[in-house]
């Protein structure tokens, strides 16, 4: 589904990626964890196009995605929820919804509103409600059900448990498996590494903008450096 291979970028003259290497295939969960900086955000805005790469390549669905445009990207199926939701705050959760799905038609849109109802009812008893005065919970389920709204085959979410309570962080978790069982890969970053690697088919450790670590995501979080690095044991 999706592939990098010794990619590096950066902004402006600073390299931050070095030579990543890593996939994600279909049907599953894989998760990136690292501290603070090391380049997680990043990794997804340089798979998303917002950041251009300096050398590697980067394939998704069979064709090469480097350099290509976000939008174009987006129609093809690769949908990033971003670091700090990005969320419409004047407009409704409905509306919310709607703008999500701008690359699909009305058949599309209408049958995706329904799947983000039933995923998120929330969403639905809520529809009406602007989206900047939703609690912390809500957006990140808005921000999800908008990002399912273009239909995505690889759903890339950025910390979707920041400033969540633990148990919200379980509901949006939660969520996150269910979506990877109707079929879509998912690419996970967040600092809460227990639940993150617990949660992965597969992961990597991110440092300094290298990839250190990758295996299955329990058998990780088992690791000794893993977990004094990052589980604080
Ligand atoms: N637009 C930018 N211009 C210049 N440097 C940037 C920019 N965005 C990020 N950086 C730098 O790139 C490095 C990696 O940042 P990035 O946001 O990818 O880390 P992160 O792993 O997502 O961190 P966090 O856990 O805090 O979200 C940091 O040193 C950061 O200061
Ligand atoms: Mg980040």
């Amino acid at each position: 589904m999706l592939t990098l291979e010794n990619v590096t970028a950066g902004y402006h003259r600073l390299q931050i990626l070095h030579e990543i290497s890593l996939e994600v295939n279909a049907g599953e969960i894989v998760s990136i964890v690292g501290a603070n900086g090391a380049g997680k955000t990043t990794t997804l805005n340089t798979i998303a196009g917002l950041v251009k790469p300096s050398s590697g390549t980067i394939t998704f669905a069979g064709q090469a995605a480097a350099g290509r445009r976000p939008s174009d990207l987006v129609r093809e199926g690769l949908v990033l929820v971003p670091e700090g939701r990005a969320l419409f705050g004047s407009l409704t959760v409905e509306e919310n919804l709607q703008m999500g799905g701008w690359t699909q038609d009305r058949a599309a849109t209408v049958a995706s509103l329904a799947e983000v109802f039933e995923l998120f009812p929330i969403l639905y008893d809520r529809r009406t409600q602007v989206a900047e005065t939703f609690s912390g919970g809500q957006q990140q389920m808005l921000a999800i059900g908008r990002a399912l709204m273009a239909r995505p085959k690889l759903l890339m979410l950025d910390e979707p448990s920041t400033g969540l309570s633990p148990k919200l962080t379980w509901a949006v978790l939660d969520a996150v498996k269910r979506i990877r069982d109707t079929g879509v890969a998912v690419l996970l970053v967040e600092q809460n590494a227990s639940q993150a690697l617990a949660m992965a088919d597969r992961a990597y450790v991110l440092e300094s903008g290298s990839v250190v670590l990758e295996g299955r995501g329990p058998a990780l979080a088992q690791d000794d450096r893993v977990r004094s690095a990052y589980l604080g044991m």
